[in-house]
């Protein structure tokens, strides 16, 4: 066990799609076997952009935190709390927003892009462009030093690395200068061939049941340029075969590959034997994930005791805070 430590959160949106397992879970679950990590819901960073309708947000927390458990996500080696759980994450945010300029919000490109984009919301707010301050607080709050994200995220880990710093240079070294684990995101292509979003609608979703998969996979472009049964295929143009070839094996995905390209394999056939491997693949995790959702007060128990062990770790780095603070 190494002696960095590792947060990451993830806005409750609901349940997680196959883009959320192969994109942050996956990595997350590495990330386990290796450090000490804290793994927390960012339950008050969706109020940044739900703040006129909260009332989908706990919910959502359930759904996402249910699937990190099925999916490995272990309250026996790392912490899973829920950040609205525990208060020092707003405190320190307030510290930390008293130092940060406001330029450095500003530009931020994250800020930007998103203010053009959402235009149905209102994100004019204090909150919204404070986004990343509240996010420097999630991360340093537990000193931590790695932080796995995605290239989305780089400005917002930036920006975090500027307000440590700057805290370290106004009141004595407290904090260490958090790192960026950068993941290589694998583009987790939809049913549609776009990026899998749920926003899309061409998400496959983590808990849904296998038939729901089934169809969705059968739904599924393929070669767009094998108009006909009898044409040969090309695998590498197969949006379905793009989504799907991880859940088979190397010797299975050879003997596909080949009769595809040798138009013996038709694509309706084809997608039915893909389908089958995913299903297969998620049967386990679909299990698990029922059992536990069977209890309702299985995942509010959990989040209240990681809050409580979250809590304490930020209690003591507080007090250094306010010491630092001469508070
Ligand atoms: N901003 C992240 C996202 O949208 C979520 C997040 C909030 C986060 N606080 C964090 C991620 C701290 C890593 C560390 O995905």
């Amino acid at each position: 066990m190494h002696t960095a430590r590792v947060v990451s959160g993830m806005r409750p949106t609901g349940k997680l799609h196959l883009g959320h397992y192969h994109g942050v879970l996956a990595n997350w679950l590495e990330l386990q076997r290796n450090y000490r990590c804290f793994f927390f819901a960012a339950d008050w960073h969706s109020l940044t952009t739900e703040y006129a309708d909260t009332s989908g947000i706990k919910e959502s927390t359930r759904e996402m935190v249910l699937d990190w458990l099925a999916f490995g996500i272990d309250p026996q080696k790392s912490v899973i709390f829920e950040q609205s759980l525990v208060p020092q994450h707003a405190e320190l945010n307030l510290i930390l927003a008293m130092i940060t300029p406001v330029s450095w919000l500003e530009r931020n490109p994250t800020y930007k892009e998103m203010r053009e984009n959402l235009t149905t919301k209102d994100l004019s707010t204090f909150g919204f462009l404070g986004y990343p301050v509240l996010m420097a607080a999630d991360i340093i709050l537990y000193k931590s030093t790695k932080v796995p994200v995605g290239h989305d995220q780089l400005p917002h880990l930036e920006i975090t690395r500027e307000i440590a710093r700057r805290f370290n240079y106004l009141y004595g070294e407290v904090f260490p200068e958090p790192e960026a684990l950068l993941t290589e995101m694998p583009k987790v292509l939809g049913t549609d061939g776009r990026k899998m979003s749920k926003s899309y609608g061409n998400a496959i979703f983590l808990s849904e049941t296998a038939e729901e998969t089934r169809k969705k996979v059968m739904s599924m472009v393929t070669d767009v340029q094998r108009p006909r049964r009898a044409d040969p295929g090309e695998p590498d143009r197969c949006v379905a075969y793009s989504l799907n070839r991880t859940y088979i094996p190397a010797e299975k995905r050879a003997e596909i590959e080949t009769a595809c390209r040798g138009a013996q394999l038709g694509c309706v056939d084809c997608k039915k034997i893909q389908a089958e491997y995913l299903v297969e693949t998620l049967a386990p995790f679909r299990a698990k994930r029922e059992e536990l959702a069977a209890d309702p007060s299985l995942v509010t128990d959990l989040l209240t005791e990681g809050s409580r062990k979250a809590s304490e770790e930020a209690a003591r780095n507080m007090q250094e805070v306010r010491a630092a603070l001469k508070l």
